[in-house]
């Protein structure tokens, strides 16, 4: 492993100003996402509409440090044959690759869930690390909608497997995006969040210790601390931004590069508000960006639908959410500007 490179690639994916684009669904999520646009997901129409996203040069240029790609997109051609992953590259940002293959029922835990896929990583990690990937995410996923969960077992799993993945990547001179995710589903409060997403944290860090991690060569990827979905009383993004940057200041070690928040459901100008009020508030020693799937990704998906002579109007609306979202990377960003449209 060669630290100084790994934590060259990791400052470089938390750049001021950018920030990375998920487009890693798995054919299963993308297929959800394209049956919600009425456009029927094959290789083909998938490979479009993420060409269409990698040549929206405006932001991908300015506003985009990292693409983390699905294992279809990595070997894949643009329509004029040129690999995905060279747009990338040409634009400026670092090709990077989801690695976990998504979850499994956890034995004994029921309700719970564990993230798979670390048998053969190290080969894998080899190939893609071949293939131009700099930096990987493997995302763990804690429920805590129902009674009785989380339980200890899927924290204690889930970290000690991200963890796994960790030191595997560095091991293979990948960066690797630790993603615990705690999810916003369900009727539960803003402070219940606080609680487990601080336990997950901790165990995450415990975990990456034990199996001797470099803090200085990874990312974290973690949820903000909000309520509940289904919770009546919704926070304000000073209180999200507020409860999260606690919370991260109490959990995260300064030696860490960066860290890029999901989105996790949130909507689009929520995802970017939030942000955008952690900024504000500064004084960090990491910097904070966003590492969105969902709300960098409807607008462009819902402008796009499927339709080739849609492709300008897809691209200007991944510009206007990667441009937003560059803002509230900064603290710049207001409801003003989020109002006016991309040129
Ligand atoms: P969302 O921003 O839609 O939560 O996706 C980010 C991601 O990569 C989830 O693993």
């Amino acid at each position: 492993m060669n630290l100084p490179d790994l934590n060259k690639v990791a400052l470089a994916m938390v750049t001021p100003g950018k920030g990375l684009l998920a487009a890693d669904e798995s054919s299963g999520t993308i297929k959800k996402r394209f049956d919600d646009i009425k456009v029927v997901s094959t290789e083909e129409t998938r490979r479009d509409y993420r060409e269409m996203l990698f040549r929206s040069n405006e932001a991908m240029a300015q506003c985009i440090s990292g693409v983390i790609l699905y294992d279809e997109t990595i070997w894949q051609n643009a329509a004029d044959g040129t690999p995905l992953i060279r747009i990338i590259e040409q634009s400026g940002a670092i090709p990077g690759i989801k690695v976990d293959e998504g979850t499994q029922a956890l034995p004994g835990c029921p309700g719970e869930l564990v993230t798979v896929g670390l048998d053969k990583l190290a080969e894998r990690l080899k190939k893609y690390y071949q293939q131009g990937a700099r930096f990987a995410k493997w995302r763990a996923v804690i429920d805590i909608s129902g009674h009785g969960i989380p339980s200890m077992t899927a924290i204690h799993v889930n970290a000690h497997a991200l963890a796994r993945y960790a030191a595997l990547c560095q091991a293979a001179q990948i960066v690797p995006i630790v993603e615990p995710e705690v999810l916003m589903d369900g009727d539960h409060d803003i402070e219940r969040c606080y609680a487990v997403t601080q336990r997950v944290l901790n165990k995450t860090f415990q975990e990456l210790r034990i199996q001797r991690v470099a803090l200085e060569g990874m990312i974290l990827k973690p949820n903000m601390v909000v309520p509940g979905k289904k919770n009546a009383r919704q926070a304000s993004a000073e209180e999200v931004a507020k409860q999260t940057i606690r919370l991260l200041k109490e959990c995260v070690p300064a030696a860490v590069p960066g860290i890029a928040f999901l989105s996790g459901g949130q909507s689009d100008e929520d995802a970017t508000a939030h942000l955008d009020a952690m900024n504000r508030i500064g004084g960090l020693p990491w910097p904070l960006t966003f590492s969105y799937g969902r709300a960098l990704q409807a607008a462009p998906q819902k402008a796009w639908a499927g339709k080739a002579e849609n492709v300008a109007a897809g691209q200007r609306a991944f510009i206007h959410r990667a441009r937003m979202n560059s803002l509230a990377s900064k603290g710049e960003w207001t409801a003003d500007l989020e109002a006016r449209k991309a040129a």
